[in-house]
């Protein structure tokens, strides 16, 4: 598994496998449902995601937006964000992967590189995540302290 800031080809790939799709019919998985919509608003939203993130970075206040790559395909993106990571000493993560990806073990092994980098090469003492309550697979794939918001509506 490769995790790497996707250059335009691969973004358009990575906007590809969310029109795919990423949470099952009805579900509501993020606080703004990006991955909701009909498969042309999901591609869309997650490259001016990407666009948004780099075009907002700031040293005190990032976003990175990893694509996550297995087997030089890409499955699914990975996040790692922080404001004030050196007062708070605390970052956050996110992370998706196509439908036809989950449940394959991808989900804990892409968590577990980000912790690496916030503990490892960064100066976080913490990391935080967060999920709806319904969501079972997310707080257990990811190795982070979590804060559980109540069924997503
Ligand atoms: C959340 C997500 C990234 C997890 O990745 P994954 O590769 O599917 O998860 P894994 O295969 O690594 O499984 C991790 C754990 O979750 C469990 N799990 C996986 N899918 C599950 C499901 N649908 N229901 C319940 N548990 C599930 C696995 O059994 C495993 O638990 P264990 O370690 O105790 O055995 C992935 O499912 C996904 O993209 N979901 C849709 C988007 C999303 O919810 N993103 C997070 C928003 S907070």
């Amino acid at each position: 598994m490769v995790l790497r800031v996707p250059d335009d080809g691969q973004l358009d790939e990575l906007a590809q496998v969310a029109a795919d799709g990423v949470v099952p019919a009805g579900a509501v998985y993020f606080p703004q449902p990006w991955a909701s919509g009909t498969p042309r608003e999901s591609a869309r939203r997650v490259v001016q995601n990407h666009w948004w993130a780099r075009g907002d970075w700031r040293e005190d206040n990032w976003r990175l937006l990893l694509a996550v790559f297995y087997d030089g395909q890409v499955i699914g993106q990975q996040n790692l964000s922080a404001s004030d990571l050196f007062v708070t000493r605390e970052a956050r993560t996110g992370f998706w992967l196509g439908r036809r990806f989950q449940g394959r073990g991808f989900g804990t092994q892409m968590s577990a590189a980000a912790l690496y980098l916030a503990f490892d090469f960064l100066v976080a003492q913490r990391v935080m995540s967060t999920a709806f309550a319904d969501n079972a697979a997310s707080p257990r794939s990811s190795a982070t302290s979590q804060t559980v918001y109540g069924a997503s509506p």
